[in-house]
Formats: C-alpha cells, sequence, structure tokens
C-alpha cells in the first residue's frame, strides 16, 4: 500500500516523525517538494535527527530514500547529511536516488534570498534564507537554471555557470550594490559536489515505476504544509512550491491514483513561522504556554513558532484540496494542563460567517475566528498506548475536530519519541 504524508498546516506538523514510524512498513520513502527549509524531526532512543533534503526513511538502514524532481536540492547540505548520517554508522550506499531532473540551489541563491528579504524591511515573507524562492523562479525561468543531471559533464557546467554568473551579477549589482560572485571558487565548490553526490543520480520517475511494477510499498514524505502551497496557501506568504498533497505528482511522477493512504498531518494547535495572516493565532500567554510546553523553536532556522488554537476551518481546507482520507494529529500531550480549548469552527468576515478557507492573505487577514470552546485535560497523556486509555476530554477534543474537517483521526501523537502515537487501525 502505497501512503502520502503531507502538513495540512503551516509546516512542522510533526511528519519526520510520523514518515519514521510508518517508513516500517514501506521499502522506499521519497521527498517531493521543497529543500533545505524543511526540518523534520526524528527521536530514536536517545538521538535526534533533523533532516532537512535526505528522506526521513534515511535512518533505517534497510529504506531506500528517493530525492524526486519537485526538490530543490541544495548540495552542501545533502552532502553534509550524507556525512553526518555515516558518522553516525549509518549508510546511504545503494539506497540513495536522487532525480536528475532536481534543481541546485547555489550559494547566489541563497544570496538573493537574504538580499531580497533585506530589501523588503517590514514587508518581508520570514523565508529560511535557503535559496528556495530564487531557484525555484530559476526552474521556472528556465535559462539560468542548474539541474542535478548538469554535473555529468563539468565542462558545460562551467560554461552554464559563467553565463549565469554574468547575468546576475548584473543584476544584484544594479538591484543591490551586491558583490559579484565568483566564478571560480563556486566551480570548485561544484567539483566537490559533483564527487559527492553525482554517484546517487538517476532518472527517479522510472526507478519508482519500477518499484510500483514490483509490488513495493512507497511512502511519499510531504514538506511544509497545504497553506505554504504556492497556488492554495496564503500567498505570498507561501513557500516557492506545491507542498501541499497536490504537489506530489508533479514532484516525483507518481499520480495520485497511484497512492491508497493520503495521511495529513496536523498539530493539535495551529503554529506558523514567518510572516502572513494567522487568524487563530494566540499572541499572549496562551501562545506562550503552547510554544515553551510544545518546544515550539524552528528546527531549520531556530526561530520561535507563533503558536494559536486548532483551526478546522483551515484544516477542512487542506484536506479537502489534498484529497486526506486520514489525519494524523501530533501533540496531544502539549495541551495538558490547560482549562480550557478552543476550535475554531468558522469565520466571520464582514459579519458573514463562513466555513470556508479565503487563502488570499489580504481576505485572511480580515477574518475574525468563530469558536468552539471545550474543556481540557490536566492528565499527562505521554505514556498512553491505547486511544481506549485517553481521558474521556482528550477524546472529546478529537471527536470535535473529526466532526468539522470530517475526515476520521487514525493516528494520535502524544510525546516526540517513536514509540509515543497511537494507532487507532
Ligand atoms: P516536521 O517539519 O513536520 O517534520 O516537524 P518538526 O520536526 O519541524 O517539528 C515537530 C516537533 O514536534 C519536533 O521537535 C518533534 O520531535 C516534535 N513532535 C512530533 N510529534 C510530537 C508529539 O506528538 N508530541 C510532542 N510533544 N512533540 C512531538
Ligand atoms: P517543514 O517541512 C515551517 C516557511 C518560512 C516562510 C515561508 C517561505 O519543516 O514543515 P521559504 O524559505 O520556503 O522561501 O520560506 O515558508 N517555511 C516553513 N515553515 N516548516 C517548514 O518546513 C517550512 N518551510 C518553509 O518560515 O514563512
Ligand atoms: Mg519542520
Amino acid at each position: 500500500m502505497n501512503c502520502c504524508v503531507v502538513g495540512l498546516q503551516w509546516g512542522d506538523e510533526g511528519k519526520g516523525k510520523v514518515v519514521d514510524i510508518l517508513a516500517e512498513q514501506s521499502d522506499i520513502v521519497v521527498r517531493y517538494a521543497g529543500g533545505a527549509n524543511a526540518g523534520h524531526t526524528v527521536i530514536i532512543g536517545d538521538q535526534k535527527f533533523a533532516l532537512h533534503i535526505m528522506p526521513s526513511g534515511a535512518v533505517r538502514p534497510g529504506t531506500e530514500c528517493v530525492i524526486g524532481n519537485g526538490v530543490v536540492v541544495d548540495p552542501e547540505i545533502l552532502g553534509g547529511e550524507i556525512d553526518g548520517l555515516n558518522g553516525r554508522g549509518i549508510s546511504l550506499e545503494g539506497r540513495l536516488f536522487i532525480s536528475e531532473n532536481a534543481h541546485v540551489v547555489l550559494d547566489y541563491h541563497k544570496m538573493e534570498d537574504q538580499l531580497r528579504e533585506n530589501s523588503l524591511g517590514k514587508n518581508k515573507i520570514g523565508t529560511t534564507i535557503r535559496g528556495i524562492g530564487p531557484c525555484y523562479a530559476d526552474k521556472i525561468g528556465r535559462s539560468y537554471a542548474i539541474r542535478m543531471a548538469d554535473f555529468r559533464d563539468m565542462d558545460d557546467l562551467k560554461l552554464k555557470l559563467t553565463r549565469t554568473a554574468d547575468y546576475k551579477n548584473k543584476l544584484f549589482g544594479a538591484l543591490y550594490d551586491a558583490e559579484p560572485i565568483d566564478i571560480e571558487a563556486l566551480f570548485a565548490k561544484c567539483l566537490a559536489y559533483r564527487d559527492k553526490l553525482l554517484r546517487y543520480v538517476c532518472n527517479t520517475t522510472r526507478h519508482l515505476h519500477s518499484a510500483i511494477d514490483a509490488g513495493k510499498n512507497i511512502l511519499f514524505e510531504g514538506a511544509q504544509g497545504a497553506l505554504l502551497d504556492l497556488d492554495h496557501g496564503t500567498f505570498p506568504f507561501v513557500t516557492s512550491s506545491n507542498s501541499s498533497a497536490l504537489g506530489m505528482g508533479a514532484g516525483c511522477g507518481v499520480p495520485a491514483q497511484r497512492v491508497e493512504r493520503f495521511i495529513g498531518l496536523v498539530k493539535a494547535y495551529t503554529t506558523r513561522v514567518g510572516a502572513g495572516p494567522f487568524p487563530s493565532e494566540q499572541d499572549n500567554e496562551i501562545g506562550d504556554t503552547i510554544r515553551e510546553k510544545g518546544h515550539e523553536y524552528g528546527t531549520t532556522t531556530g526561530r520561535p513558532r507563533r503558536c494559536g488554537w486548532f483551526d478546522a476551518v483551515a484544516a477542512s481546507y487542506s484536506a479537502r484540496i489534498g484529497g486526506i482520507n486520514e489525519i494524523a494529529m501530533m501533540h496531544l500531550d502539549t495541551l495538558a494542563g490547560m482549562k480550557e480549548l478552543k476550535v475554531c469552527r468558522a469565520y466571520k468576515i464582514d459579519g458573514v460567517e463562513t466555513t470556508f478557507f479565503p487563502s488570499d492573505a489580504h481576505e485572511l487577514a480580515r477574518v475574525e475566528c468563530v469558536y468552539e470552546t471545550v474543556p481540557g485535560w490536566d492528565e499527562d497523556i505521554s505514556g498512553v498506548t491505547k486511544y481506549e486509555d485517553l481521558p474521556a476530554t482528550t477524546k472529546s477534543y478529537i471527536a470535535l475536530i473529526e466532526d468539522i474537517v470530517k475526515v476520521p483521526v487514525t493516528i494520535v501523537g502524544v510525546g516526540p519519541k517513536r514509540s509515543q502515537a497511537i494507532f487507532r487501525r
């Protein structure tokens, strides 16, 4: 059975943990979107892994890892991840497959990301400065794009880089008075990237379809979340890829028809990093409590995450556009001890109630949340292993969300460890 795990909020829902658990029953784990802006945490015993480009299946030695064409690969970071895993006794030899069509993030993309954010001042997006937007922009623009396949012919790559540097130097010089790109230094880095990564580069679409024909189980690992989707998220405060489940097919060449389970991940509350509207945000003591109890600080940038109540309007929207048939709800343990909890079940815009999420950032900034208030629970649930053993109020809270979102919650997270997940099916 093939399965896709995708965030339904603004990222950091716990995808790394859930993918790691489900990877036990999978032959292959595939990343299909985003790049090193992602930060997926996997905790095994007392070891913690924070993966950025490498699929979270990497920590399981028998699992194949595929980096699809939709991912933007920062070779510096991916190389570092391979070394880091090697240093911990985990080898990727023979089980890592990087799409030849995946685009490459180079230093000038990160530089542009930073220069552009600086120039925007208070209007900045709050990106991760990992060069994501500039690299995807080059992909769409085509003329100055570099793909993993380009490491196969270094003479040709040097010509491409020289042309690209020439163009970008004129642009960045005029717009930002930036230092010119040092082409020799960049090329020297590319030689090292080639030596490290070229052996893994292949046609991953062909590889995945052969695996499907052979009856293998494939797990697709989303990055970011549906509300950060370039087309369907809270534009312009989004990432530069289709980070909802809709990006899966385009990002790896396997259509949704081949995937039986679309598991939408949510936290039992909502978080967001970076700028943009967030209707159920609690920029107050409640948000601070959630942040401290849930350790809500970015895995990639360390930034404090903005925290708020569960937004069922947003989750319903993400579930609908993604064809989600199951929900995994993480961090229920974090809510323990709060006297009452709120769930946003509708929005009010100009006094009119709606349950459809307006993804346009200007529209979304105008909505007011209509909350359902329910009692919380005091019990520490981090050791609970059976659904029946959860407090009645915890189960009611889950049931309320199921009732609004209209998708069953099949996995419940009660802590960051592998063992701290309850399965209902
Ligand atoms: P991802 O980007 O979706 O993979 O999520 P991150 O790794 O960025 O952030 C999720 C954080 O929550 C990580 O620190 C996880 O270890 C942690 N986590 C995941 N599930 C749970 C849970 O059920 N309870 C608690 N307390 N922490 C969790
Ligand atoms: P994972 O996979 C949370 C956010 C950034 C910023 C916006 C655009 O760990 O859930 P970008 O660098 O992509 O141009 O930034 O998107 N963002 C994330 N927020 N989790 C992520 O990934 C994110 N990846 C990007 O904070 O608001
Ligand atoms: Mg994350």
